[in-house]
C-alpha cells in the first residue's frame, strides 16, 4: 500500500472499530465477534506503529491512558455548574409544580429523569472532537481529567451526524454494580482498603493520576444536559435525543410527562425498579422542557427554578441490636460488627450490620438491647445509622469498646490519626498468624496446594504450626488421622486425614523447598515486599545473607525500594523471631541463594508491551508455571487479572467466569496452550 492508501486504511479501521465500540458500550448491541473485533484492533495498532503521522485523536488506540498527572490543571468552567435544588417530600414537589404555573402563563411540559449517583462532569466538543473534560469542583472552576475521562469507553472521541460545531454536555461519571465489585473484590485480594460505594469508587478513579490505572476501572457516563449556543432545538429532551444520534450514552429511562401527577406515576415506579438497576441512583430529576420557559423561570442563587431533585429516601427498617461482635483482620485491624434480630430490608434479610470503628460507636451511643435504624443507602453492607431513644430500656448500659484483641487478649494499639484500633500482636494472634501462612502456600510464594485456608486451619487449631518454618516438620505420624469437624445447620460431619491427603501435603511441602530464592524471599512475608520487589532484592544481593546486612542507605539506592520498603525490611531482619524462622528455614533446605542458572536467558522480545494472563487447568501447576515463564522469556509481562490492559489470555481448562466475562468485555482474545507456543515459535 502506498502512503495514500495506508492513511484510507487506519481512517476505514478506526471508523469501523469506533463504530463497533459504540454499539458494544453505548448500545449493548455488539455487532461482530470478539474475535473479529480483535483482528481489526490488531491491524490497527500494527498500522498505527509502522505509519504513526496518521494517527487519529480518535482513535481506539488512545483509549488505554498514557499520561500520568502530578496535578490537575483548574479550568474555569463556560457555563457555571449549577446544582439542584432538591427535596425528599411529594408536598414540595406539588409546591414547585404550583411556583411554575404562577411565573409561566403558557401550557408547559416536564422531563422526568434518574438522578444518576456518580460524579458529574461537564465534557466539551469542537467540530465534533472531544477537547476538555472538568470536573464540578465549586462549581465556577473544576480540575481537568480529560486524560482520564478519554479511556471511558461510552464516551465517543468523536461525533457522528449533525452536530453543532462547539457545545458542553454534562452527565455523570458512574461504576456500575458489577464493576464495583469486580474492583473492591481486587483491592481486598491486594490489602487495599474497599471503596465504601460505587460513588466513592467513580470518583477514586477520576482522580487517579495514572490515566493506564483510570482505564482499568470499568466506568461509564450517562449524559442529560446539553448547553452551547447553536443546539439543534429550543427544548431539553428533543436536544438530548438528538445528542444520542451524535454518539452520545443518553439512557432511555426518560420520560414526558404533562402534569404532576404522570411525575408522582414515574418516582413511584422507579422508587421500586430502582433495586434491578445495574447501577445507582438517588433519585429523580424533574426538569421543565422549553428552554423559552427556562428564561422566564431563571434562576435562584444556586440553582435553576425550571428544575428539582426529587432524592429517594434510603430504605431502612427498626431493628433490635442483639449483640456487638468484634472481628480481627489479618493485619490486626479490628472492626466492630452489630449482630442484629433479623429483618427484611430492601430485597434482603439483615442480620449484621457494620459499626466501623469506636468513634462512630460512640457517636450513635448504641446499646445492646436498643432498637435500631438500619439503612441500606449506597453501600452495599448495611449500616446502623441512629437509636430510638424512646424504646430504650432503663437497664440498657453503655458500650464499652474492647481493649484487649478478642483472638489473643493482647491490648490493642490506635495510631495518632487512624480510627481503627489494632491488635499489635502480629506473631501471636490467631488470625494474623493464618494469614502469614497462606500467604506462605499461595500460588505465586510456595504454591503448596495441597494445604489451604481449610487444612491451615487444621494445623494451626492442632498445634502442629504456628509459623511457617513449622510446616517443614511436619511427618506422616502427626498428620495421619487429623480430624476436623464441619457442623452446618442440619448435620455434623467428621473429616479426617486419609493417607492421599497426608501424601499430598508432604510432596507439596516437600516441593517446595526447590522453590527459587526470589520466591522465598516473597513468601516469608516481609511487609511491602511484593512479588517483583523480592525479585529486584533476589538479583541484586544474590543471597539472604547479603540482604540481611543490607543497610538502609545500601536498600534505598537499589531500583524501585524507597524508604518505606527499605524501613521495613530492616525492621524484619532486626527482629529475633524472624532470624530464627529464617535459620530453620535455612535448615531444612529452602533455597536461600540466587540460582544464577535460574535466571532464565531472555528468549526473544517477540511478546514485548504484551500483558498476558495465564488461567485455568494445565495438567500441572509445573506446566502452567512453564507458559507463565516462556510468557517473560519473550518478553511478555504476565498479570493474574484482567483488566483493560490485558492484552492476551492463554487459557487451559476450567478458566474461571470471572476472567471470562471480563475477556468478553474488554474484547480480549482467549487461546490456547497450543495456539501460544505456535506464537512464540515463530
Ligand atoms: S441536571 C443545572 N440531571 O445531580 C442542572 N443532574 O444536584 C444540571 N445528576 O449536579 C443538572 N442525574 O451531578 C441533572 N438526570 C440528571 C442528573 C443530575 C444526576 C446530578 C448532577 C447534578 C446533581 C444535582
Amino acid at each position: 500500500m502506498d502512503k495514500e492508501q495506508l492513511k484510507i486504511r487506519i481512517d476505514n479501521l478506526v471508523d469501523e472499530l469506533n463504530h463497533h465500540n459504540f454499539n458494544y458500550y453505548v448500545l449493548d448491541k455488539p455487532l461482530i465477534s470478539d474475535y473479529d473485533f480483535d483482528k481489526l484492533l490488531e491491524e490497527l495498532i500494527k498500522l498505527e506503529k509502522e505509519n504513526p503521522e496518521f494517527i487519529r485523536e480518535d482513535s481506539p488506540t488512545k483509549r488505554v491512558g498514557g499520561e500520568v498527572i502530578k496535578s490537575f490543571k483548574q479550568v474555569k468552567h463556560k457555563y457555571p455548574m449549577l446544582s439542584l435544588g432538591n427535596t425528599y417530600s411529594q408536598e414540595e414537589l406539588i409546591e414547585f409544580d404550583n411556583r411554575i404555573k404562577k411565573l409561566i402563563d403558557s401550557e408547559f411540559e416536564y422531563v422526568c429523569e434518574l438522578k444518576y449517583d456518580g460524579v458529574a462532569i461537564g465534557l466539551t466538543y469542537i467540530d465534533g472532537v472531544l477537547t476538555q473534560a472538568v470536573t464540578r469542583g465549586d462549581g465556577v472552576q473544576g480540575d481537568d481529567v480529560t486524560a482520564n475521562v478519554r479511556t471511558i469507553r461510552s464516551i465517543p472521541l468523536k461525533l457522528k451526524g449533525n452536530y453543532p460545531k462547539e457545545f458542553e454536555i454534562r452527565g455523570e461519571i458512574i461504576l456500575p454494580h458489577l464493576g464495583f465489585e469486580k474492583l473492591n473484590n481486587e483491592r481486598v485480594e491486594i490489602g487495599d482498603e474497599p471503596f465504601a460505594n460505587p460513588r466513592n469508587a467513580a470518583s477514586g478513579s477520576l482522580k487517579m493520576q495514572d490515566s493506564n490505572e483510570v482505564a482499568n476501572r470499568p466506568l461509564d457516563c450517562l449524559l442529560y444536559f446539553l448547553l452551547g449556543d447553536n443546539l439543534p432545538y429550543q427544548s431539553h429532551y428533543e436536544n438530548l435525543i438528538a445528542a444520542k444520534e451524535w454518539g452520545f450514552k443518553i439512557p432511555n429511562y426518560m420520560m414526558k410527562c404533562k402534569t404532576i401527577d404522570d411525575v408522582f406515576e414515574f418516582i413511584n415506579m422507579w422508587d421500586v425498579a430502582r433495586n434491578d438497576l445495574p447501577f445507582d441512583i438517588d433519585g429523580i430529576v424533574i426538569k421543565v422542557n422549553s428552554y423559552q420557559q427556562w428564561e422566564q423561570l431563571g434562576f435562584t442563587a444556586k440553582s435553576p427554578r425550571w428544575a428539582i431533585a426529587y432524592k429517594f429516601k434510603a430504605e431502612r427498617v427498626l431493628t433490635e441490636l442483639l449483640s456487638v461482635s468484634f472481628q480481627v483482620g489479618r493485619t490486626g485491624a479490628i472492626t466492630p460488627v452489630a449482630n442484629l434480630r433479623p429483618v427484611q430490608l430492601a430485597g434482603t434479610v439483615v442480620k449484621r450490620a457494620s459499626l466501623h470503628n469506636s468513634d462512630i460507636i460512640q457517636k450513635l451511643d448504641v446499646r445492646v438491647g436498643d432498637m435500631v435504624y438500619v439503612e441500606k443507602g449506597g453501600e452495599i453492607i448495611p449500616k446502623i445509622i441512629g437509636v430510638d431513644i424512646s424504646r430504650r430500656k432503663n437497664t440498657s448500659q453503655q458500650l464499652n469498646y474492647i481493649t484487649n484483641c478478642p483472638e489473643c487478649n493482647a491490648v490493642l494499639t490506635r495510631n495518632e490519626g487512624e480510627a481503627s484500633h489494632y491488635c499489635p500482636n502480629e506473631d501471636g494472634c490467631p488470625p494474623q498468624i493464618k494469614g502469614k501462612l497462606e500467604h506462605f502456600i499461595s500460588r505465586k510464594a510456595m504454591n503448596i496446594d495441597s494445604l489451604g485456608e481449610g487444612k491451615i486451619s487444621m494445623l494451626y487449631d492442632n498445634n502442629l504450626v504456628k509459623d511457617i518454618s513449622d510446616l517443614y516438620n511436619l511427618n506422616y505420624d502427626s498428620l495421619i488421622g487429623l480430624e476436623k469437624i464441619i457442623i452446618d445447620e442440619k448435620s455434623e460431619k467428621k473429616l479426617s486425614f486419609k493417607e492421599k491427603t497426608v501424601t499430598n501435603i508432604l510432596n507439596g511441602i516437600n516441593y517446595s523447598k526447590s522453590v527459587s530464592f526470589e520466591r522465598v524471599l516473597f513468601a516469608i512475608g516481609i511487609r511491602y515486599v511484593g512479588e517483583t520487589v523480592a525479585k529486584k532484592l533476589a538479583l541484586h544481593y544474590k543471597n539472604i545473607d547479603n540482604l540481611l546486612n543490607a543497610s538502609f542507605e545500601e536498600l534505598i539506592n537499589v531500583d524501585e525500594i524507597g524508604e518505606k520498603i527499605a524501613e521495613s525490611i530492616i525492621n524484619f531482619f532486626t527482629t529475633d523471631k524472624n532470624l530464627l524462622i529464617i535459620e530453620k528455614l535455612k535448615i531444612a533446605g529452602l533455597q536461600f541463594v540466587l540460582n544464577e542458572d535460574n535466571i532464565p536467558k531472555q528468549l526473544s522480545e517477540s511478546l514485548k508491551g504484551k500483558n498476558i494472563v495465564v488461567s485455568g487447568n494445565f495438567g500441572t501447576p509445573e506446566e502452567r508455571r512453564r507458559i507463565e515463564e516462556l510468557v517473560e522469556l519473550h518478553g511478555g509481562k504476565k498479570g493474574s487479572s484482567v483488566t483493560g490492559k490485558t492484552s492476551l489470555i492463554v487459557a487451559g481448562e476450567n478458566m474461571g467466569p470471572d476472567k471470562r466475562e471480563k475477556a468478553l468485555k474488554f474484547k480480549i482474545p482467549i487461546i490456547t496452550e497450543e495456539d501460544f507456543l505456535e506464537m512464540i515459535s515463530k
